[in-house]
């Protein structure tokens, strides 16, 4: 069937079955939230890089309110999924770092939220084998991101590119988390990981089920777009980085694009640019971008960028403070890691013994 496609108001499109997920995603929060300590959350992150305010606003702030709510909340750094479009892992881990640096300024709590990396993980990988069994070929071609993800490399299609979504319902289940808050570009990922737990349970474990079914929860957040109105992306250096400093910022949103017209207005479809960072401020001053736009008005662009330089090192200056003093003692964030490792070593441990268990293969 055709997937309709709708223009939002901020002129994005979105698809019908974004739609449907979308709403299937709010029944799932609504659930969370009446009674959190009955949920258990994975998402991640690839480290390829610096986290940025997308990141931020698009997932972040969503994780330190879950954890804060009480929700099992669980982070993997998914250092192997670096390599399913790309051929080196150099920086990686200082990138690992780095984002354990991010997660706690922002306020992840390690005492409260398990961070962990692929690679240190033996047991949460293995259940990679049992979980390809479950799948064919076919299916795993089917999936639309990694698809884009193909084109976007430049390279042929690697095995682990076209079975990675596999891994991510290893990462998924080998904690049996029942709720996974993503992009939409992942949809396609939770659902397999569905059809792997559901036909696991079928096959091997139908008295005594061993993986939940998880839910996808899609952020709030509106997709925040790059200073130039482009999608944000490392690739294009438009992207405001939470640890950067105020000077770096305020270069970086200085020398981005505007239009000729002085007069600034909200209107995401033919100014994206200007929109863009209106949208940027918005968020970050937690106002209306047109009012913003409004308030501006004839000042022209200069007063604008002033503006959004302005409120964006307000908006990230805690932020920084806090990784800044983290920082100083990089020691104890490698700690932090060793100690995510060591909890995600024994859960992966107890559900790979399960898993043998309903598989028969305990000798
Ligand atoms: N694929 C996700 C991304 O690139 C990262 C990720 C890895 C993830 N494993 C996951 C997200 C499990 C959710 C659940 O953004």
């Amino acid at each position: 069937m055709a997937d309709t496609q709708h223009i939002t108001a901020a002129g994005n499109e979105i698809s019908a079955s974004f739609v449907a997920a979308k709403k299937q995603s709010d029944i799932t929060e609504a659930k969370l939230n009446a009674d959190p300590g009955k949920f258990t959350m994975l998402t991640g992150d690839r480290p390829t890089g610096r986290l940025h305010l997308g990141h931020y606003f698009g997932s972040i702030r969503e994780r330190v309110n879950m954890q804060n709510k009480g929700v099992h909340t669980n982070i993997v750094i998914a250092d192997y999924q670096v390599i399913t479009d790309r051929d080196t892992t150099e920086h990686i881990g200082d990138n690992v770092l780095n984002m354990v640096l991010d997660y706690m300024a922002a306020g992840i709590d390690p005492a409260k939220t398990m961070m962990f990396t692929h690679s240190a993980v033996p047991a949460e990988n293995q259940l990679m084998l049992p979980f390809l069994s479950l799948v064919t070929e076919a299916e795993l071609h089917r999936n639309p991101t990694v698809k884009s993800e193909m084109e976007a490399s430049g390279h042929a299609l690697t095995g682990l590119l076209l079975t990675y979504p596999v891994h991510q319902a290893c990462d998924i289940l080998f904690c049996k988390a029942n709720v996974v808050p993503i992009g939409k570009d992942n949809l396609p990922h939770v659902e397999i990981t569905r059809t792997i737990a559901r036909r696991f349970n079928e096959r091997y474990a139908k008295k005594n089920p061993v993986f939940p079914e998880p839910a996808a929860i899609l952020s709030d957040a509106p997709e925040i777009p790059g200073l130039d109105g482009r999608k944000m992306s490392k690739s294009y250096g438009n992207s405001i980085m939470l640890g950067a400093t105020a000077e770096e910022t305020a270069k970086l949103i200085k020398k981005s694009p505007t239009d000729s017209e002085r007069r600034i207005t909200f209107d995401p479809i033919n100014r994206p640019q200007v929109s863009a960072l209106l949208t940027t401020a918005g968020l970050v001053t937690d106002r209306d971008p047109a009012e913003i736009a409004a308030e501006i008005g004839d000042a022209g662009a200069g007063a604008l960028k002033q503006y959004v330089i302005k409120s964006v090192n307000e908006f990230l200056a805690p932020h920084r403070e806090r990784r800044a003093e983290l920082a100083k003692d990089m020691d104890s964030i490698r700690d932090v890691i060793h100690d995510g490792n060591k909890r995600a070593n024994a859960v992966a441990e107890q559900t790979l013994a399960e898993v043998r268990d309903a598989m028969g293969m305990k000798y």
